[in-house]
């Protein structure tokens, strides 16, 4: 069964598409298999961030409704050698109880078919897909490391709990270590004040931003690249491997060792 993965934050823009389509790139670079959905349903981003828009003929609804197969939905991602596959949102789809339900069903009988399914999941949950995060296995906050977004990471994070949700994590998006001499807090400040682990951290940067605009996930341009390795520490984290979070390592204990 796979190990189910739902990203979402409490604040909008913190990069969540673009955390959902690098993490899934890493973790299909171990050879996993990996399936990637977008649920911003009515606000899907994740077929023009793999560069597929044109590709995409079917979409989540197509499958709820009965009119083709999961894997006849599902798009293999070329660059990852068969490990990688995304299935599309549907931008006529709102929230409902009976819309994550039949969601919920459709993720469950698919998982036996990978070893990840990372969920790209709206800015706060909505009540009705709470339900439906109850199959996952972890819920990632995604933020970005400054006090409008802890205040609204802290108070979604009190939400899910509220609604039993509580296998919760932090990847800490656009993190610049330089900027804690200018009054940021550091990642291990904001760890500690939300008390949740870090997964992983992600640095601001430029080509990362032109390369998502393009439709490129940053491990097919260059694995190489530093914000190429780090998606694959997270991903190696995913996989139970202990791998240090990365960026100014002097500024960073590991927060995690429990
Ligand atoms: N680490 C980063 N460095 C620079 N730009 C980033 C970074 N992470 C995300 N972005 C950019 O921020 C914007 C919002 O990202 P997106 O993934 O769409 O956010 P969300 O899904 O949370 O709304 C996009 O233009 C994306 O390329
Ligand atoms: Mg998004």
């Amino acid at each position: 069964m796979a190990k189910i993965y739902l990203i979402t934050s409490g604040k909008g823009g913190t990069g969540k598409s673009a955390m959902a389509v690098n993490i899934a790139a890493a973790l299909a670079d171990d050879d996993k298999k990996v399936l990637v959905v977008d649920l911003d349903l009515g606000y899907r981003n994740l077929d023009l961030m793999f560069g597929i828009e044109d590709r995409v003929v079917r979409q989540i609804s197509d499958v709820m409704e009965g009119r083709c197969s999961f894997s006849d939905a599902c798009n293999l991602i070329a660059d990852s050698k068969g490990f990688l596959y995304f299935l599309s949102a549907s931008q006529n789809l709102t929230w409902s109880v009976n819309c994550a339900q039949k969601i919920k069903e459709l993720l469950l009988s698919a998982s036996a078919s990978f070893d990840y399914i990372i969920l790209d999941g709206p800015t706060r949950i909505p009540d009705e897909m709470c339900e439906l995060a109850q199959i996952a296995d972890k819920i990632l906050l995604v933020m970005t490391p400054d006090y409008c977004c802890l205040r609204n990471t802290d108070k979604e994070k009190s939400r899910l709990i509220r609604f039993g949700l509580r296998n919760l994590e932090l990847v800490m998006n656009r993190y610049d270590p330089g900027l804690v001499a200018y009054g940021f807090l550091s990642a291990e400040e904001i760890a500690g004040l939300l008390s949740l682990n870090i997964l992983g951290l992600i640095p601001e940067d430029l080509t990362f931003r032109e390369q998502m605009g393009i439709g490129n996930p940053i491990l097919y341009v260059n694995r190489l690249y530093d914000t190429s390795q780090a998606f694959l520490r997270i991903a190696k984290r995913i996989e139970g491997n202990q791998v240090a979070l990365g960026i100014a390592e002097e500024d960073l204990s590991d927060y995690n060792a429990t």
